[in-house]
Protein backbone atom coordinates (compact mmCIF):
# COMPACT_ATOMS: atom_id res chain seq x y z
CA UNK A 1 0.00 0.00 0.00
CA UNK A 2 2.03 2.93 -1.46
CA UNK A 3 1.15 7.01 1.12
CA UNK A 4 3.41 9.42 0.09
CA UNK A 5 1.44 11.60 2.09
CA UNK A 6 4.11 11.36 5.53
CA UNK A 7 3.69 8.41 7.67
CA UNK A 8 3.86 8.24 11.43
CA UNK A 9 5.94 5.21 13.35
CA UNK A 10 4.01 3.98 15.68
CA UNK A 11 5.39 0.56 15.94
CA UNK A 12 8.53 -1.43 14.65
CA UNK A 13 9.52 -5.03 14.99
CA UNK A 14 12.77 -5.95 12.78
CA UNK A 15 12.62 -4.81 9.54
CA UNK A 16 8.45 -4.69 10.13
CA UNK A 17 6.87 -1.52 11.01
CA UNK A 18 3.29 0.15 11.61
CA UNK A 19 2.88 3.69 10.08
CA UNK A 20 -0.12 5.35 10.49
CA UNK A 21 -1.43 8.03 8.18
CA UNK A 22 -4.55 9.99 9.62
CA UNK A 23 -5.25 6.72 11.81
CA UNK A 24 -4.96 4.33 9.14
CA UNK A 25 -2.71 2.10 9.95
CA UNK A 26 -0.44 -0.20 7.09
CA UNK A 27 2.53 -2.51 7.69
CA UNK A 28 5.73 -1.74 5.78
CA UNK A 29 9.01 -3.63 5.21
CA UNK A 30 12.06 -1.06 6.82
CA UNK A 31 15.12 -1.27 4.77
CA UNK A 32 17.28 1.54 6.77
CA UNK A 33 19.18 0.63 9.86
CA UNK A 34 18.32 3.96 11.41
CA UNK A 35 14.84 4.45 11.43
CA UNK A 36 12.42 4.48 14.96
CA UNK A 37 9.20 4.50 16.74
CA UNK A 38 7.83 8.02 16.15
CA UNK A 39 9.93 8.99 12.62
CA UNK A 40 8.21 9.54 9.49
CA UNK A 41 8.66 8.31 6.69
CA UNK A 42 7.46 7.99 3.00
CA UNK A 43 6.38 4.12 2.37
CA UNK A 44 6.10 2.69 -1.57
CA UNK A 45 4.24 -0.23 -2.58
CA UNK A 46 4.47 -1.61 1.28
CA UNK A 47 8.69 -0.23 1.44
CA UNK A 48 10.09 2.55 3.66
CA UNK A 49 11.82 4.84 0.67
CA UNK A 50 12.89 7.52 2.92
CA UNK A 51 12.91 8.64 5.98
CA UNK A 52 11.50 12.74 6.68
CA UNK A 53 12.43 15.18 9.31
CA UNK A 54 9.17 16.07 11.63
CA UNK A 55 9.21 19.17 10.58
CA UNK A 56 9.06 18.80 7.01
CA UNK A 57 6.69 15.67 7.74
CA UNK A 58 4.23 18.10 10.06
CA UNK A 59 3.97 20.97 7.51
CA UNK A 60 3.41 18.55 4.57
CA UNK A 61 0.65 16.51 6.62
CA UNK A 62 -1.13 20.18 7.51
CA UNK A 63 -1.13 20.77 4.08
CA UNK A 64 -2.73 17.11 3.26
CA UNK A 65 -5.58 16.90 6.45
CA UNK A 66 -8.22 18.62 5.17
CA UNK A 67 -7.89 17.59 1.04
CA UNK A 68 -7.70 13.82 2.48
CA UNK A 69 -10.59 14.00 4.07
CA UNK A 70 -12.35 15.84 1.30
CA UNK A 71 -11.78 13.25 -0.85
CA UNK A 72 -12.88 10.41 1.14
CA UNK A 73 -16.21 12.07 1.75
CA UNK A 74 -16.11 12.35 -2.38
CA UNK A 75 -14.91 8.92 -3.18
CA UNK A 76 -17.43 7.71 -0.27
CA UNK A 77 -20.44 9.82 -2.44
CA UNK A 78 -19.46 8.27 -5.93
CA UNK A 79 -19.14 5.00 -4.55
CA UNK A 80 -22.79 4.16 -3.13
CA UNK A 81 -25.26 3.08 -5.37
CA UNK A 82 -28.55 1.73 -5.04
CA UNK A 83 -28.70 -2.13 -6.79
CA UNK A 84 -30.74 -2.51 -10.31
CA UNK A 85 -33.73 -4.71 -9.41
CA UNK A 86 -34.17 -5.58 -13.17
CA UNK A 87 -30.61 -7.95 -13.08
CA UNK A 88 -30.88 -11.87 -13.73
CA UNK A 89 -30.78 -13.78 -10.38
CA UNK A 90 -28.31 -15.88 -10.71
CA UNK A 91 -26.24 -12.83 -11.51
CA UNK A 92 -26.83 -11.23 -8.50
CA UNK A 93 -26.64 -14.02 -6.14
CA UNK A 94 -22.82 -14.22 -7.70
CA UNK A 95 -22.87 -10.45 -6.72
CA UNK A 96 -23.87 -10.86 -3.33
CA UNK A 97 -21.18 -13.53 -2.47
CA UNK A 98 -18.55 -10.95 -3.92
CA UNK A 99 -19.45 -8.41 -1.67
CA UNK A 100 -19.51 -10.57 1.16
CA UNK A 101 -15.82 -11.56 -0.32
CA UNK A 102 -17.07 -15.11 -0.27
CA UNK A 103 -14.74 -17.05 -3.13
CA UNK A 104 -16.38 -17.83 -6.10
CA UNK A 105 -16.64 -20.96 -8.14
CA UNK A 106 -14.81 -20.75 -11.44
CA UNK A 107 -17.90 -20.87 -13.60
CA UNK A 108 -19.22 -17.88 -11.24
CA UNK A 109 -16.11 -16.11 -11.81
CA UNK A 110 -16.79 -16.66 -15.93
CA UNK A 111 -20.58 -15.52 -15.56
CA UNK A 112 -19.45 -12.05 -14.20
CA UNK A 113 -16.71 -11.81 -17.33
CA UNK A 114 -19.51 -12.95 -19.62
CA UNK A 115 -21.83 -9.97 -17.46
CA UNK A 116 -23.71 -8.48 -21.19
CA UNK A 117 -26.28 -6.14 -20.70
CA UNK A 118 -25.89 -2.35 -19.25
CA UNK A 119 -27.50 -2.92 -16.18
CA UNK A 120 -25.22 -6.37 -15.65
CA UNK A 121 -22.04 -4.48 -16.57
CA UNK A 122 -22.77 -1.27 -13.93
CA UNK A 123 -23.88 -3.98 -11.23
CA UNK A 124 -20.49 -5.36 -11.64
CA UNK A 125 -18.08 -2.49 -12.18
CA UNK A 126 -19.66 -0.46 -9.05
CA UNK A 127 -19.35 -3.65 -6.92
CA UNK A 128 -16.24 -3.74 -7.52
CA UNK A 129 -15.83 -0.47 -7.13
CA UNK A 130 -17.01 -1.07 -3.65
CA UNK A 131 -14.37 -3.83 -2.75
CA UNK A 132 -11.90 -1.46 -3.88
CA UNK A 133 -13.21 1.05 -1.23
CA UNK A 134 -13.48 -1.33 0.78
CA UNK A 135 -10.36 -2.69 0.78
CA UNK A 136 -7.65 -0.11 -0.33
CA UNK A 137 -9.49 3.18 0.72
CA UNK A 138 -9.30 5.52 -2.16
CA UNK A 139 -5.20 5.29 -2.29
CA UNK A 140 -4.35 5.75 -5.80
CA UNK A 141 -0.65 4.85 -7.07
CA UNK A 142 0.84 6.85 -10.02
CA UNK A 143 3.95 5.23 -11.23
CA UNK A 144 6.12 7.04 -13.72
CA UNK A 145 7.89 5.14 -16.24
CA UNK A 146 11.30 5.93 -18.77
CA UNK A 147 11.14 3.87 -21.62
CA UNK A 148 14.79 3.79 -22.29
CA UNK A 149 15.02 1.66 -25.19
CA UNK A 150 12.96 0.52 -28.01
CA UNK A 151 15.40 -1.84 -29.22
CA UNK A 152 14.35 -5.32 -29.07
CA UNK A 153 15.32 -9.05 -29.92
CA UNK A 154 12.70 -10.68 -30.17
CA UNK A 155 9.43 -10.35 -32.57
CA UNK A 156 6.05 -10.92 -30.50
CA UNK A 157 3.46 -10.59 -32.91
CA UNK A 158 1.57 -7.64 -31.67
CA UNK A 159 4.20 -5.36 -30.88
CA UNK A 160 5.47 -1.91 -32.82
CA UNK A 161 9.14 -2.47 -31.81
CA UNK A 162 9.92 -5.59 -32.54
CA UNK A 163 12.88 -6.56 -34.20
CA UNK A 164 11.51 -6.77 -37.89
CA UNK A 165 9.77 -3.87 -38.00
CA UNK A 166 12.70 -2.02 -39.87
CA UNK A 167 10.95 0.99 -40.82
CA UNK A 168 10.86 2.38 -36.68
CA UNK A 169 14.32 4.45 -35.81
CA UNK A 170 15.79 3.21 -32.92
CA UNK A 171 17.32 5.23 -29.61
CA UNK A 172 19.21 4.06 -26.54
CA UNK A 173 19.24 7.08 -23.45
CA UNK A 174 22.52 6.24 -22.09
CA UNK A 175 23.02 6.22 -18.49
CA UNK A 176 23.46 9.73 -18.03
CA UNK A 177 19.94 10.45 -19.65
CA UNK A 178 18.39 7.84 -17.80
CA UNK A 179 19.74 8.86 -14.65
CA UNK A 180 18.70 12.39 -15.43
CA UNK A 181 15.52 11.93 -16.30
CA UNK A 182 14.53 9.84 -13.25
CA UNK A 183 16.39 12.63 -11.16
CA UNK A 184 13.59 14.85 -12.93
CA UNK A 185 10.73 12.78 -12.25
CA UNK A 186 11.71 12.12 -8.68
CA UNK A 187 13.19 15.40 -7.25
CA UNK A 188 11.09 17.60 -9.59
CA UNK A 189 8.34 16.15 -10.37
CA UNK A 190 7.96 14.42 -6.94
CA UNK A 191 7.38 10.92 -8.15
CA UNK A 192 8.05 8.42 -5.50
CA UNK A 193 7.92 4.64 -7.84
CA UNK A 194 9.53 4.89 -11.20
CA UNK A 195 9.33 1.72 -13.62
CA UNK A 196 12.43 1.33 -16.09
CA UNK A 197 11.40 0.11 -19.21
CA UNK A 198 12.98 -0.83 -22.42
CA UNK A 199 12.55 -3.66 -25.40
CA UNK A 200 14.74 -6.86 -24.12
CA UNK A 201 17.85 -5.41 -24.85
CA UNK A 202 21.34 -6.82 -24.73
CA UNK A 203 23.49 -3.52 -24.89
CA UNK A 204 22.00 -3.17 -21.38
CA UNK A 205 24.11 -5.82 -19.97
CA UNK A 206 23.91 -6.54 -16.17
CA UNK A 207 26.52 -4.49 -15.09
CA UNK A 208 25.18 -1.18 -17.08
CA UNK A 209 22.02 -2.01 -14.79
CA UNK A 210 23.32 -2.10 -11.79
CA UNK A 211 25.14 0.81 -12.89
CA UNK A 212 21.99 2.60 -13.28
CA UNK A 213 19.84 1.43 -10.30
CA UNK A 214 22.58 2.29 -8.17
CA UNK A 215 22.94 5.68 -9.63
CA UNK A 216 19.72 6.31 -9.49
CA UNK A 217 18.76 5.33 -6.05
CA UNK A 218 21.75 7.44 -4.80
CA UNK A 219 19.94 10.52 -6.11
CA UNK A 220 16.07 9.46 -5.73
CA UNK A 221 14.41 8.34 -3.01
CA UNK A 222 12.08 5.96 -4.91
CA UNK A 223 11.00 2.35 -5.30
CA UNK A 224 12.29 1.30 -8.18
CA UNK A 225 10.50 -1.39 -10.92
CA UNK A 226 12.47 -2.92 -13.60
CA UNK A 227 10.53 -3.82 -17.06
CA UNK A 228 13.58 -5.63 -19.21
CA UNK A 229 11.98 -8.89 -20.46
CA UNK A 230 13.50 -12.24 -19.53
CA UNK A 231 16.81 -11.07 -18.11
CA UNK A 232 18.48 -14.30 -16.87
CA UNK A 233 17.78 -14.95 -12.73
CA UNK A 234 21.13 -14.04 -11.89
CA UNK A 235 20.34 -10.58 -13.74
CA UNK A 236 17.56 -10.22 -11.80
CA UNK A 237 19.10 -10.74 -8.04
CA UNK A 238 22.32 -8.17 -9.24
CA UNK A 239 19.20 -5.63 -9.85
CA UNK A 240 17.61 -6.56 -6.92
CA UNK A 241 20.75 -5.76 -4.84
CA UNK A 242 21.24 -2.78 -6.45
CA UNK A 243 18.22 -1.39 -5.52
CA UNK A 244 15.30 -2.75 -7.93
CA UNK A 245 12.58 -3.24 -5.76
CA UNK A 246 9.94 -4.66 -8.51
CA UNK A 247 9.62 -6.33 -12.14
CA UNK A 248 7.07 -5.49 -14.37
CA UNK A 249 6.65 -8.56 -16.97
CA UNK A 250 3.57 -9.66 -18.58
CA UNK A 251 3.30 -13.23 -19.66
CA UNK A 252 0.57 -12.06 -22.06
CA UNK A 253 -1.06 -14.87 -22.39
CA UNK A 254 -1.98 -18.02 -19.84
CA UNK A 255 -2.93 -20.01 -23.48
CA UNK A 256 0.01 -21.78 -23.94
CA UNK A 257 -1.52 -22.66 -27.28
CA UNK A 258 -1.71 -19.04 -28.38
CA UNK A 259 1.35 -17.70 -26.78
CA UNK A 260 3.63 -19.75 -29.12
CA UNK A 261 1.54 -18.22 -31.89
CA UNK A 262 2.45 -15.18 -30.73
CA UNK A 263 6.32 -15.59 -29.94
CA UNK A 264 7.25 -17.90 -32.86
CA UNK A 265 9.47 -15.75 -34.45
CA UNK A 266 10.80 -14.51 -31.04
CA UNK A 267 14.49 -15.37 -29.43
CA UNK A 268 14.16 -18.45 -27.84
CA UNK A 269 14.74 -16.30 -24.98
CA UNK A 270 10.70 -15.54 -24.39
CA UNK A 271 9.12 -18.22 -24.33
CA UNK A 272 6.33 -18.74 -21.49
CA UNK A 273 8.21 -20.85 -18.93
CA UNK A 274 10.92 -18.46 -18.93
CA UNK A 275 8.98 -15.99 -18.25
CA UNK A 276 6.82 -17.35 -15.69
CA UNK A 277 9.91 -18.93 -13.62
CA UNK A 278 11.29 -15.40 -14.06
CA UNK A 279 8.59 -13.54 -12.09
CA UNK A 280 8.53 -16.46 -9.65
CA UNK A 281 11.97 -16.42 -8.71
CA UNK A 282 11.61 -12.50 -8.65
CA UNK A 283 8.77 -12.90 -5.99
CA UNK A 284 10.94 -15.42 -3.32
CA UNK A 285 14.17 -12.72 -3.56
CA UNK A 286 11.31 -10.05 -2.75
CA UNK A 287 10.41 -7.99 -5.84
CA UNK A 288 7.34 -7.04 -6.06
CA UNK A 289 5.72 -8.29 -8.70
CA UNK A 290 3.17 -6.53 -11.86
CA UNK A 291 2.87 -8.94 -14.20
CA UNK A 292 -0.93 -9.74 -16.12
CA UNK A 293 -1.84 -10.29 -20.35
CA UNK A 294 -2.98 -8.67 -23.05
CA UNK A 295 -7.17 -8.42 -24.02
CA UNK A 296 -8.50 -9.09 -27.43
CA UNK A 297 -5.63 -11.66 -29.10
CA UNK A 298 -7.13 -13.22 -32.13
CA UNK A 299 -8.27 -16.57 -31.07
CA UNK A 300 -8.52 -16.11 -27.03
CA UNK A 301 -11.09 -16.95 -25.35
CA UNK A 302 -13.13 -15.70 -22.27
CA UNK A 303 -11.79 -18.83 -20.32
CA UNK A 304 -8.64 -17.79 -21.24
CA UNK A 305 -8.46 -14.29 -20.11
CA UNK A 306 -10.22 -16.02 -16.53
CA UNK A 307 -7.34 -18.17 -16.58
CA UNK A 308 -4.80 -14.60 -17.09
CA UNK A 309 -6.60 -13.53 -14.29
CA UNK A 310 -6.02 -16.36 -11.90
CA UNK A 311 -2.27 -17.10 -13.17
CA UNK A 312 -1.51 -13.40 -11.99
CA UNK A 313 -2.77 -14.15 -8.83
CA UNK A 314 -1.29 -16.97 -8.01
CA UNK A 315 2.02 -15.05 -9.80
CA UNK A 316 1.83 -13.08 -6.06
CA UNK A 317 1.22 -9.93 -7.68
CA UNK A 318 1.52 -6.84 -6.23
CA UNK A 319 -0.13 -4.90 -9.03
CA UNK A 320 -2.25 -6.43 -11.88
CA UNK A 321 -1.69 -5.07 -15.40
CA UNK A 322 -4.05 -5.92 -18.13
CA UNK A 323 -4.35 -4.02 -21.05
CA UNK A 324 -6.08 -3.43 -24.81
CA UNK A 325 -4.89 -5.64 -27.64
CA UNK A 326 -3.92 -2.39 -30.63
CA UNK A 327 -3.10 -3.30 -33.69
CA UNK A 328 0.11 -1.93 -35.16
CA UNK A 329 0.63 -1.68 -38.86
CA UNK A 330 3.72 -2.99 -39.02
CA UNK A 331 2.99 -6.42 -37.39
CA UNK A 332 1.29 -9.69 -38.16
CA UNK A 333 -1.81 -9.00 -36.14
CA UNK A 334 -2.41 -5.90 -38.37
CA UNK A 335 -5.87 -6.33 -38.76
CA UNK A 336 -6.64 -7.78 -35.10
CA UNK A 337 -9.94 -5.89 -34.62
CA UNK A 338 -10.06 -3.05 -31.41
CA UNK A 339 -12.12 -4.54 -28.39
CA UNK A 340 -15.10 -2.85 -26.84
CA UNK A 341 -13.80 -0.85 -23.94
CA UNK A 342 -16.21 -2.72 -21.85
CA UNK A 343 -14.56 -5.68 -22.42
CA UNK A 344 -11.44 -4.30 -20.68
CA UNK A 345 -13.45 -2.79 -18.07
CA UNK A 346 -14.75 -6.42 -17.16
CA UNK A 347 -11.40 -7.83 -16.77
CA UNK A 348 -10.62 -4.74 -14.31
CA UNK A 349 -13.56 -5.18 -11.99
CA UNK A 350 -13.10 -9.57 -12.33
CA UNK A 351 -9.76 -8.70 -10.82
CA UNK A 352 -10.83 -6.89 -8.46
CA UNK A 353 -13.57 -9.29 -7.13
CA UNK A 354 -10.55 -11.86 -7.01
CA UNK A 355 -7.94 -9.98 -5.68
CA UNK A 356 -9.80 -7.50 -2.88
CA UNK A 357 -6.26 -5.84 -2.18
CA UNK A 358 -3.65 -5.75 -4.86
CA UNK A 359 -3.24 -2.65 -7.26
CA UNK A 360 -5.21 -2.69 -10.44
CA UNK A 361 -3.40 -0.71 -13.24
CA UNK A 362 -5.28 1.42 -15.96
CA UNK A 363 -2.94 1.04 -18.82
CA UNK A 364 -2.80 3.62 -21.35
CA UNK A 365 -3.27 1.51 -23.93
CA UNK A 366 -7.11 1.46 -22.46
CA UNK A 367 -6.95 5.24 -22.65
CA UNK A 368 -6.47 4.64 -26.70
CA UNK A 369 -10.11 2.81 -26.73
CA UNK A 370 -11.70 6.15 -25.06
CA UNK A 371 -9.52 8.61 -25.06
CA UNK A 372 -11.77 11.36 -22.86
CA UNK A 373 -13.15 8.70 -20.24
CA UNK A 374 -10.60 5.31 -20.51
CA UNK A 375 -8.61 6.04 -16.98
CA UNK A 376 -11.96 7.47 -15.28
CA UNK A 377 -14.08 4.47 -16.22
CA UNK A 378 -11.27 2.03 -15.32
CA UNK A 379 -11.04 4.08 -11.79
CA UNK A 380 -14.53 3.46 -11.35
CA UNK A 381 -14.38 -0.47 -12.29
CA UNK A 382 -12.06 -1.48 -9.45
CA UNK A 383 -8.59 -0.06 -10.91
CA UNK A 384 -6.58 2.07 -8.38
CA UNK A 385 -3.33 2.43 -10.15
CA UNK A 386 -1.70 4.76 -13.03
CA UNK A 387 1.48 5.15 -15.30
CA UNK A 388 2.33 8.20 -16.15
CA UNK A 389 4.99 8.28 -18.90
CA UNK A 390 8.12 10.44 -18.12
CA UNK A 391 10.55 9.47 -20.67
CA UNK A 392 11.85 12.64 -22.69
CA UNK A 393 9.63 13.28 -25.44
CA UNK A 394 11.60 13.12 -28.52
CA UNK A 395 12.32 9.36 -27.63
CA UNK A 396 8.37 9.05 -25.95
CA UNK A 397 7.14 8.93 -29.43
CA UNK A 398 9.10 6.46 -30.97
CA UNK A 399 8.41 4.10 -27.92
CA UNK A 400 5.69 2.97 -30.87
CA UNK A 401 4.75 -0.34 -28.87
CA UNK A 402 1.15 0.22 -30.77
CA UNK A 403 -0.72 3.25 -32.16
CA UNK A 404 -2.70 6.12 -30.90
CA UNK A 405 -0.71 6.44 -27.85
CA UNK A 406 -2.69 9.33 -25.89
CA UNK A 407 0.04 10.84 -23.72
CA UNK A 408 2.59 10.73 -26.80
CA UNK A 409 2.41 14.40 -27.66
CA UNK A 410 1.67 16.04 -24.51
CA UNK A 411 4.34 18.02 -21.82
CA UNK A 412 4.72 15.13 -18.76
CA UNK A 413 3.24 18.50 -16.59
CA UNK A 414 0.61 18.42 -18.20
CA UNK A 415 -0.31 14.70 -17.93
CA UNK A 416 0.46 14.95 -14.33
CA UNK A 417 -1.97 17.84 -13.99
CA UNK A 418 -4.81 16.30 -15.99
CA UNK A 419 -4.12 13.18 -13.84
CA UNK A 420 -4.35 15.24 -10.82
CA UNK A 421 -7.52 16.96 -11.69
CA UNK A 422 -9.10 13.46 -12.29
CA UNK A 423 -8.40 11.56 -9.26
CA UNK A 424 -9.22 14.78 -6.83
CA UNK A 425 -12.66 15.23 -9.43
CA UNK A 426 -13.26 11.12 -8.23
CA UNK A 427 -11.95 11.56 -4.68
CA UNK A 428 -9.06 9.40 -5.09
CA UNK A 429 -5.53 10.54 -3.07
CA UNK A 430 -2.77 10.45 -5.28
CA UNK A 431 -0.44 9.04 -2.52
CA UNK A 432 2.88 8.15 -5.16
CA UNK A 433 3.22 11.82 -5.84
CA UNK A 434 4.49 14.30 -3.31
CA UNK A 435 2.63 16.73 -4.61
N1 LIG B 1 -1.07 -3.32 -28.10
C1 LIG B 1 -1.15 -3.25 -26.75
N2 LIG B 1 -0.12 -3.55 -25.94
C2 LIG B 1 1.04 -3.94 -26.49
N3 LIG B 1 2.22 -4.30 -25.95
C3 LIG B 1 3.07 -4.55 -26.94
N4 LIG B 1 2.47 -4.38 -28.12
C4 LIG B 1 1.21 -3.99 -27.89
C5 LIG B 1 0.08 -3.67 -28.70
N5 LIG B 1 0.15 -3.71 -30.04
C6 LIG B 1 2.42 -4.45 -24.50
C7 LIG B 1 2.88 -5.88 -24.18
C8 LIG B 1 4.18 -5.69 -23.44
C9 LIG B 1 4.10 -4.25 -22.99
C10 LIG B 1 5.42 -3.60 -22.74
O1 LIG B 1 3.44 -3.60 -24.04
O2 LIG B 1 1.92 -6.52 -23.36
O3 LIG B 1 4.35 -6.57 -22.36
Amino acid sequence: MCYAIPGRIVDIKNNIAIVDYFGEKREVLNEFSDVQLNDYVYAQGGIIIQKIDESKALSTLKLWKKRFHELKKIDEKLTNYQEENSIDSDFKKIIRKAEKRIDLSKSEMLRLLRAKDKHELETLFRTANKIRKKTLENSSCVHGIIEFSNYCINNCAYCGIQKDNSSLERYRMSVDEIVKTADYAANSLGFKALVLQSGEDSFYTSDKMVDIIKKIKEKCRVLLFVSVGTKSLEDYRKMYDAGARGILLRFETSNQELYRKLHSTSASKSDFKKRINTLRYASKIGYLIATGSLIGIPGQTEEDILNDILLTKSLNADMYSFGPLIAHPKTNLSNAGLIDINNMLKVIAVSRIIDNTSKILVTTALETLDNENGRKKGLFAGANSLMINVTPRKFKRLYNLYPGRPDKDKEITQNISNTLKLLFSIGRAPTDLGI
